[in-house]
């Protein structure tokens, strides 16, 4: 990782609070709530499931086996294709397009959105401005304006008041290209942006003939914590980004949506950027696996953590909050009286349970995800409960 700051790489993309080593087994659910490992492991961090190379080899072996799984050429056909039309369907727009990853697939949309303008309106916090390595102004000749620098979000009264600033602002005009939003937000842990902010925002966008891009990497998330359909989440943008293996358990790759005359201009973008990849079955026919039911799950994941960390939170030795405005990641306080590092190492040895380790001020994070259905809600509690009593001070 030679050109990226491997720890601030660690801390924003949240592996920094990962436990002291990576678990060495993975875990992987093949319906959801039984784990195909020998042994399930609840992991309170990334936002799903997460393979080792053998692991994934078992899980597409078990996906072949029920229909021999279809491969693809450079991108055309096969699972790519299935994938395509899948999302069509959970979006709601016209196309959908493969793409190796998300950081091409949100430089692409902005670019061909804004056409030549070349301001955009992004989040301070966001992926695009702060994690794709300057791409925008490099590679793309766009202009990234940033709005709301240490908040989840910019509403539509600051987009209103900055486009209006740039008349007295600046001499020489150039056109505003695209606004960018991501939903939810990484680096303010995974907080939403309000839906009525959304709509009140594509619609000043759509006054004023601006084109809108939703950087939705985790828009499962959003969905599943604030009951807002993707449909109706992608209804307000004029193009998408889903990741495929945040949550979907695929080795890369992401889709990306929108009108078909948007799409139909990415397969050469992607070919003259190098990314038009010969074979791209292996993620796309594990996404197309792995989306069946993913919504029922995510829910049932939030009502099993709810269930527990009302429970937890009785016996006073542990504060599990939740954030204004949060998806799946919560605070965690071990009370004074519970050394939590000794009850993080304990609820790994003896009930593969994995949380981050907490701080010298006994804090944590637990990021919800789908392994907290590996185990029932009782077995998860008195898990819980047995270590902070056996971690004492
Ligand atoms: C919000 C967000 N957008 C975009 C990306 C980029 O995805 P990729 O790693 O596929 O380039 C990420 C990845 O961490 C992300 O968190």
């Amino acid at each position: 990782m030679s050109s990226v700051n491997r720890r601030n790489f660690l801390k924003a993309s949240g592996v920094a609070i990962l436990p002291a080593f990576v678990p060495a087994i993975a875990t992987a659910s093949n319906n959801r709530t039984e784990s195909p490992a020998d042994e399930p492991i609840i992991k309170f961090f990334y936002d799903g499931e997460d393979f080792t190379p053998s692991m994934y080899i078992n899980e597409l072996q078990k996906i072949n086996s029920k229909e021999n799984i279809k491969r693809d050429f450079y991108g055309q056909g096969g699972a790519v294709t299935a994938l395509e039309k899948k999302f069509t369907e959970i979006t709601g727009k016209e196309k959908a397009i493969y793409m190796p990853t998300g950081t091409m697939a949100n430089q692409f949309a902005i670019a061909v959105l804004s056409g030549n303008n070349t301001k955009v309106f992004v989040q301070d916090e966001s992926h695009v401005y702060r994690d794709e390595a300057d791409a925008a102004q490099s590679v793309f000749q766009k202009r990234l304006m940033p709005l709301a620098k240490g908040k989840t979000y910019f509403t539509a009264a600051d987009l209103e008041k900055a486009v209006d600033g740039l008349k007295g602002e600046e001499v020489f005009s150039s056109g505003i290209g695209a606004v960018s939003i991501e939903n939810p937000v990484r680096r303010m842990n995974g907080c939403m942006v309000p839906l009525e902010e959304i709509k009140k925002i594509s619609a000043y966008c759509r006054s004023k003939q601006i084109k809108l891009h939703l950087d939705g990497a985790r828009i499962f998330m959003a969905s599943a914590w604030s009951g807002v359909s993707i449909k109706e989440y992608a209804s307000y943008f004029d193009t998408v980004y889903i990741s495929l293996y945040k949550y979907l358990g695929a080795a890369g790759g992401a889709i990306l949506c929108g009108d078909k005359t948007v799409i139909d201009q990415m397969p050469h973008l992607i070919k003259i950027h190098g990314g038009n990849m010969f074979g791209n079955w292996t993620s796309a026919a594990m996404a197309l696996h792995r989306l069946e039911g993913i919504e029922t799950r995510l829910k049932e994941s939030i009502k099993q953590a709810t269930t527990l960390f009302d429970v937890l939170n009785k016996t006073k030795l542990i504060n599990i909050s939740t954030l204004d405005g949060g998806t799946n990641i919560y605070p965690v306080e071990f009370s004074k009286e519970v050394d939590g590092k000794k009850a993080q190492e304990l609820l790994d040895k003896q009930y593969k349970i994995r949380i981050g380790p907490p701080n010298d001020k006994n804090q944590t994070q637990f990021t919800v995800n789908e392994t907290i259905l590996y185990r029932d809600a009782a077995y998860i509690t008195d898990a819980f409960k047995e270590v902070m009593a056996a971690a004492k001070r």
